[in-house]
């Protein structure tokens, strides 16, 4: 081939290549074209979309457990092609991608749906739940269960978690304390922050993580009396001192969706707030996902008193910014007759698409609809996965009471383990338990016996269920504590008794859990109390009498392991509570951060203490801890200032142990009351034996010793504010 002929083939080919671009750019519709930016795929597909296919992308629908054809064949028929999204309650890729293959093939425009899910404290690596979590103080352990619960959930077909809940809640009575970080906005805040990092990571396209679901958007966890589903009586100044700052974070971080709640605020449904879903979600913060509604919270408009019928119930919630309805069938009835009507604008049901649209394209899911089918062992309690799921389970046990280092237990010959809790796996998982499987978790028992093995014989009795009134078993609990050394006493909560519509009326222990301990308290033996709940409980009988008291809470699949670490000395317990303990359900609400009263030396209860059992923070080591004084960098500062205040902390133990430093601030003297104190930083750090490490806070004072306003705007006054760390405080001074 001569020069001229390779360089004619040349252009030959350069000509046939470009045609065939043209051509394929042609048959292609450019929403199809990965390569394309994603706001112009939405675009171009939302301009090809017919009215009814806009609106049907707007609602979320069911799609059973398994794949049985008795069961599965029907409902997948049912499934509409056009559907939005899906809540995907299986573990089963191939069920997905046969849905799937259904809106790819058979709606005209091919738009994939998105499969959502309660994946709350683990898929199928169950690890403890959110209220436990916040106890660890370690919120990169936190992010990294939460990839590993994106990573499980992603690889069974699941795209979108309905987690984190980050509602603020200060009412034990509620079982849903369980969902959250605690009675904190700043705990909230940060916890959130790391879960929609682990969930969502850096590309919501990886194989290997989902989309978030900030939830219950807003003020869910003010329910009143503790009630579920039920009204709150939220002023402006705590919707947004208490209620919003994790919303805020959370939509900061990239959280791609959100979940409006149930309750009403002030009067205004959370379902029907064009305030806090419009005005300040959207048009505010410039949140550009989707919000979903809770399940049949629409609907649940006319119950609560805002809509005559479902289908104002629809306008309601639609036009206050709520794009998907889940499990209402009130925007596919009713949404499109509302748009022809001029009720609801051509505008705002295109932006509403848009956003649900723009999720979809930024999972990826337009380009991958399908998940890669893998076997169960490829991606289910991988070695890697338990190990954080353990980790994490460690650090949040909280050691509320150690008399006379009764732990860690050593010298013992016989162990009794003894209690409804000793040998449950079932209720060790907790609530929202996703894929998990009881099956998966270690007993405390069991547990126990592997610890002590070679060391001490390990002796097991129930004792009781966990209410009721059969004390048939107290004979043979009694008698094994007789002949043991120690009793380890493992009471708290069934599974069921806390998470959604899960209220208690005290959040004492049932009484016949109670006798049983004060039945072994009579042996005279040393007694240690091990509890499991979803809240914190009601101690003031059983905590004088215990030698002590540890809490697991809830812990997931690691179950009984942490906490037999924690007994044997394996494990240096280092969780502190993030809700406090109250002392007797009378107190509550009862948080660390209320508000200064007119009378701080007065209005105390004349029949109970005051004061909480065990303070938010709470929590013992086996070593112990020396603070130093507090040092700031200048102890005057102008408003948009920044300071730096360090404590050295020294571990005068004789074992190595980890320590969260809590930072609190206070403004005692402001136009409005605020909080008597309130946490602005923590940090966790391990500390060997015999060292000192300093901690460190970056203070800006605006955001850490500001205040927002009742329209949501912070601001910083001039006077004396004051930085604490336990019993240590420093004055700073702010001034223009
Ligand atoms: C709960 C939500 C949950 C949804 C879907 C609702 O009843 O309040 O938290 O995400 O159901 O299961």
């Amino acid at each position: 081939m001569n020069r001229y002929t390779k360089i004619s083939c040349l252009f030959l080919s350069l000509f046939l290549s470009a045609a065939a671009y043209g051509q394929r750019k042609k048959d292609v519709p450019l929403y199809k074209d990965a390569k394309q930016a994603v706001e112009d795929r939405v675009q171009d597909l939302l301009s090809r979309m017919t009215l009814e296919e806009k609106v049907m992308q707007l609602n979320q629908y069911t799609l059973g457990r398994n794949d049985n054809a008795n069961n599965m064949a029907d409902p997948v028929n049912d499934i509409p092609a056009e559907i939005g999204s899906l809540i995907y309650f299986s573990s089963d890729p191939g069920l997905r991608n046969k849905v799937q293959k259904k809106a790819m093939e058979q709606s005209r425009l091919g738009i994939p749906i998105i499969f959502g899910y309660d994946v709350i404290h683990g898929f199928r690596t169950v690890y403890p739940i959110s209220l436990a979590q916040a106890c660890s103080w370690n919120p990169v352990l936190v992010e990294q269960a939460c990839a590993v619960a994106a990573q499980e959930a992603r690889m069974s077909g699941v795209d979108w978690t309905f987690s984190p809940m980050i509602d603020v809640a200060r009412d034990g009575r509620w079982g849903r304390v369980a969902e959250g970080y605690g009675e904190d906005p700043y705990t909230n805040a940060v916890f959130g922050v790391a879960s929609v990092k682990g969930y969502q990571g850096n590309d919501l396209s990886d194989p290997a993580r989902v989309a978030a679901c900030l939830k219950h958007y807003i003020g869910y966890g003010a329910s009143e009396a503790g009630r579920d589903y039920v009204y709150t009586e939220i002023s402006d100044q705590t919707l947004w001192n208490t209620y919003m700052p994790p919303y805020l974070e959370g939509v900061k971080a990239g959280a791609a969706t959100l979940m409006s709640s149930f309750n009403d605020i002030s009067g205004t449904p959370g379902t029907a707030n064009r305030y806090i879903l419009r005005d300040v979600l959207k048009e505010r913060w410039g949140h550009d996902g989707f919000v979903v509604s809770d399940w049949g919270a629409i609907e649940q408009l006319r119950p609560q008193g805002v809509a005559k019928d479902k289908k104002e119930a629809a306008l309601k919630a639609f036009t206050a910014g709520v794009e998907m309805d889940m499990m209402n069938k009130s925007y596919d009835t009713h949404l499109g007759a509302l748009v022809k009507e001029g009720k609801v604008s051509e505008d705002m049901l295109n932006d509403a698409v848009k956003r649900v649209l723009r999720v979809k394209f930024r999972l990826g899911l337009f380009d991958r609809p399908y998940t890669q089918v893998s076997k169960e062992k490829e991606r289910f309690l991988l070695p890697k996965s338990l190990a954080i799921a353990e980790r994490l389970a460690e650090e949040s046990i909280v050691l509320l009471k150690n008399k006379n280092k009764t732990l860690p237990l050593s010298g013992v010959a016989k162990l009794a383990v003894i209690g409804p809790m000793a040998n449950s796996k079932w209720h060790l998982l907790g609530s929202w338990r996703a894929q998990g499987n009881a099956e998966d978790a270690t007993t405390v028992y069991e547990a126990l016996k592997k610890d002590f093995q070679g060391k001490a014989q390990v002796m097991q009795a129930a004792g009781c269920d966990f209410d009721g009134n059969d004390r048939s078993g107290f004979e043979e609990a009694k008698k094994v504590g007789a002949s043991s050394d120690a009793i380890i006493i493992c009471l708290g909560e069934k599974a069921q008794w806390s998470g959604e519509n899960a209220s208690r009326s005290t959040i004492a222990l049932p009484q016949i859990q109670e006798e049983l301990l004060m039945e072994l308290k009579k042996l005279g033996k040393p007694l240690i109390l091990v509890l499991s709940s979803g809240r914190p409980l009601e101690l003031n009988r059983l905590e004088p009498v215990c030698d002590a008291i540890l809490t697991m809470w809830q812990p997931g699949i690691p179950g009984g392991k942490p906490v037999s670490g924690v007994i044997s000395g394996r494990v240096n317990p280092s969780g502190k509570l993030s809700m406090t303990f109250p002392y007797s359900t009378g107190q509550i609400p009862i948080y660390y951060n209320h508000r200064q009263s007119a009378r701080p030396h007065q209005g105390k209860y004349q029949d109970i203490p005051s004061t909480p059992l065990y303070d938010f923070g709470h929590g013992l080591s086996y070593t112990t801890f020396e603070y130093g004084e507090l040092k700031a960098s200048v102890l005057k500062a102008r408003p948009d200032g920044k300071i730096a205040v360090e404590v050295p902390v020294k571990n005068t133990g004789d074992t190595d142990g980890m320590e969260t430093v809590h930072w609190f601030i206070s403004d005692p003297v402001s136009t409005i009351s605020r909080p008597v104190k309130e946490l602005k930083y923590f940090e966790k750090q391990l500390i060997k034996k015999g060292e000192t490490k300093v901690f460190r806070f970056e203070i800006d004072v605006k955001r850490d010793f500001g205040f927002v306003s009742n329209q949501g705007k912070k601001y910083v006054e001039d006077g004396d504010y004051y930085v604490i760390v336990k019993d240590k405080k420093v004055k700073i001074e702010v001034g223009r």
